[in-house]
């Protein structure tokens, strides 16, 4: 039977029980299906004929039939084969699945559409979370289409401004904690544990992580079940990296794969507890008291599911890599400027992250890599800004313009 199970004691609960952490050993949970038992939901649905997003996938979530799916039409993001690119990383088979083509511009989508739906199919009325600005954004729209009330807490310094306009618009109430992200979340915990009304939509939520699995299903199917060598991917609170891995595992339990890719996680240099447990070989993190990084999306410094993500990248046989910021933002501008794809810093950390592990020699140049990039650039356009050539102030009369084009001289020539 589908259910909550604790993926330390492997204590279990009921997909109706609201229960945020084991209540045995205060373990994070994850939703475990029989295998059997989607096969035959499978069966019964005709998946396949409905079109690439989210809910093609229903039989695959821990959803009631009867429940009323709150969406924004998430999912079905591109797989852009990245031809560009490729050559300048001297990679033949390169794809990029830019999850900024998602309803509020990230992946947080395809669990916010699960998670919300979920909450009120067991009747919340207020949902909550802490987030560095891409949640938030999410879950104040999808709470916003379901009428719900939501508060977001986001850390104090630098919220990029695309996000937080986002949260503001859709109504949600922003609390500012005078804290970094990772204190933002204790609190959140803390009035889960006090407030029992309120519903938490971290992704600690197990199903918030049932949506995400669907950008590992999608990868797969987008490729016609030929799976990727390795997929890579910025790693932050870590849950979109177990989230990838358990769709594909299902997939592969399922028969509907031949082989599972290399997990590969890139964290930001000033806060990389994960890449660094992976690259001195240990099983547990250390925690990064002040995490730094210009790609504000990822600067955690203690990643509530690290543990399912170090499992991810192990029995993958994948690994970590870490980026500094200048890498990042040259890996934005590169991706914009030769493949038209606009990412925010936190999203290029991927492929600054393959650019180093060719260099290294971890990656090979024929094999087939997917680069997931997690938000829009327009999330934050001061980043952006910054980096980029300033407008330039003209005369409006149209020889001043050809002047500046450097289109006199032809016109001269002539
Ligand atoms: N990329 C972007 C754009 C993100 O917003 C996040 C996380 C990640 C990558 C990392 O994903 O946490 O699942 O490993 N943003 C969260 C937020 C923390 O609050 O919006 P993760």
């Amino acid at each position: 039977m589908v259910r909550q199970e604790c993926i330390n004691c492997k204590a279990t609960y009921g997909i109706d029980d609201i229960v945020y952490f084991c209540k045995k050993c205060g373990d994070i949970l994850e939703i475990k299906f029989d295998i059997n038992e989607l096969t035959e939901n499978i069966d019964i649905y005709d998946w396949k004929t409905k079109p690439i997003s989210v809910w093609r996938y229903r039989p695959f979530m821990p959803i009631h039939e009867s429940a009323k799916l709150i969406t924004l039409g998430e999912g079905g993001t591109g797989l852009h084969h990245s031809e560009h690119l490729g050559t300048e990383l001297c990679i033949n088979n390169l794809y990029i699945k830019n999850e900024g083509e998602n309803p509020t511009g990230s992946f947080k989508d395809r669990g916010m559409t699960v998670g919300v739906t979920k909450a009120i199919e067991l009747g919340a009325r207020h949902v909550i979370c802490a987030s560095t600005g891409n949640t938030s954004a999410s879950l104040a729209a999808y709470a916003a289409r379901a009428g719900i009330r939501c508060t977001v807490l986001i850390p104090s310094g630098k919220i990029a401004y695309g996000k937080l306009s986002q949260a503001m618009i859709h109504g949600a109430k922003v609390l500012q904690v005078k804290g970094n992200f990772d204190e933002a979340l204790e609190f959140v915990f803390k009035l889960g544990e006090k407030h029992k009304e309120i519903y938490l939509l971290n992704s600690i939520n197990p199903f918030r992580i049932e949506g995400q699995k669907s950008l590992g299903y999608e990868i797969c199917d987008q490729l016609n079940y030929e799976t990727p060598d390795a997929i890579v991917i910025p790693v932050g609170n870590a849950g979109n990296i177990s989230a990838v891995w358990k769709g594909l595992t299902e997939f592969y339990q399922l028969g509907l794969i031949k082989k599972l890719p290399k997990m590969i996680g890139i964290q930001a240099q000033g806060s990389a507890p994960i890449a660094h447990a992976i690259k001195t070989g240990n099983d547990k993190i250390i925690p990064v008291e002040n995490p730094e990084t210009i790609a504000t999306a990822i600067r955690i410094g203690a990643p509530v599911s690290w543990k399912k993500a170090i499992n991810a990248i192990q029995e993958s046989h994948g690994t970590a890599e870490t980026v500094t910021d200048e890498e990042i933002l040259d890996a934005q501008k590169t991706l914009a400027r030769i493949e038209g794809i606009f990412v925010e810093p936190a999203s290029a950390s991927s492929i600054a992250g393959l650019k180093k592990l060719i260099k290294k020699g971890i990656v090979l140049e024929n094999e087939k890599i997917v680069c997931i990039t997690t938000g829009h650039g327009l999330k934050d356009p001061d980043t952006a800004i910054k980096q980029s050539e300033k407008p330039i102030e003209v005369d409006a009369n149209i020889e001043a313009i050809e002047t500046t084009l450097d289109l006199r001289k032809a016109i001269l020539a002539r």
